[in-house]
């Protein structure tokens, strides 16, 4: 199986990598390690595995209503998933509000399947090798926009409102080592433990980050959404746990997705 394939090749780099880890060679080493790793992942995605799920997901009849979530509407009409992730967030007006990809699947799982809102947002900072449905759909629907530039409206003032939100969450320092997104992600070439640190307030780099999430992470055994991975920034920035699809996440999104712009997407890529 191409991915059975993929996997020992990656873990053949990852032992690489371990290794030099453990001999203290230099950083520029460790990191080119790195790069064999992914390089060796993304030949034969295992993310495609969760693609699939999520595309079976979409196609069925769950929840109390027993119906699929193929008349969700992601922004583009009903059931329309082609290129929907690259213009997301965008603003709704079913809903009166601006959504990303996970706070609408929330919405389309509560008015579409019946599920309350509570079951539709369940463990959605699931831990190494936990499955999630989210997960799988998020890997579905941005596989979807691979190949399509980013391209994020501002021209409702409730998508203008988010965007400025965002700006001021990312530059906003507090807590107690008085961290800002900023702090890690504002400037070129930081490191954090051997992670490159890219620096999102340049188009470029956001370009680069942005269009690669939802990922496979290699740490995680599991496709992970961007709210999951604005979680674990939250985390690293010692903040209180950043509330799934909350506004400011959804905020903070917008405010990555507009810097990202023209960006062509890549997700679900393969990540550490
Ligand atoms: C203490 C440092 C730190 C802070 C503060 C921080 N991050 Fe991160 N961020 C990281 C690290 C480390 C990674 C890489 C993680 C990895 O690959 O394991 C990362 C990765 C990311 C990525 C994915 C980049 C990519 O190329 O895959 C995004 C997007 C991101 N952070 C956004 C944010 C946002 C938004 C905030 C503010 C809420 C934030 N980060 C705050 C350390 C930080």
């Amino acid at each position: 199986m191409r991915t059975a394939r993929a996997i020992a090749a990656a873990a053949a780099a990852g032992l690489a990598l371990a290794a030099s880890v453990a001999t203290g060679e230099q950083k520029d080493s460790t990191a080119q390690e790195i790069e064999k790793y992914r390089a060796a992942l993304a030949e034969d995605n295992p993310a495609e595995l969760w693609e699939a799920r999520g595309e079976a997901l979409w196609k069925e009849k769950r929840g109390p209503k027993h119906v699929s979530l193929e008349a969700c509407d992601l922004g583009l009409g009903p059931g329309v998933v082609k290129g929907a992730y690259a213009a997301m967030p965008r603003y709704f007006e079913d809903t009166g509000k601006v959504e990303d990809l996970e706070s609408r699947l929330v919405t389309c799982m509560v008015a579409l399947q019946g599920f309350t809102p509570e079951q539709a947002k369940k463990n959605p900072f699931a831990g190494p090798g936990q499955k999630v449905p989210m997960d799988a759909l998020v890997a579905y629907v941005s596989s979807e926009s691979r190949g399509i530039p980013v391209h994020v409206s501002l021209a409702h003032p409730k998508e203008r409102e988010a965007y400025e939100m965002g700006k001021k969450i990312f530059f906003y320092r507090g807590a107690t080592h008085d961290f800002g997104c900023v702090t890690c992600h504002g400037a070129n070439d930081k490191r954090i433990r051997l992670q490159d640190l890219p620096n999102l307030t340049d188009p470029a780099q956001a370009r680069k980050a942005y269009t690669s999430w939802p990922a496979y992470r290699v740490s995680q055994g599991e496709v992970r959404s961007m709210q999951w991975r604005l979680n674990d920034c939250f985390r690293q920035q010692r903040f209180p746990e950043l509330e799934f699809v909350s506004p400011a996440s959804i905020a903070l999104s917008m405010y990555l997705a507009k810097t990202a712009e023209g960006g062509v997407m890549s997700a679900p890529a393969v990540k550490r």
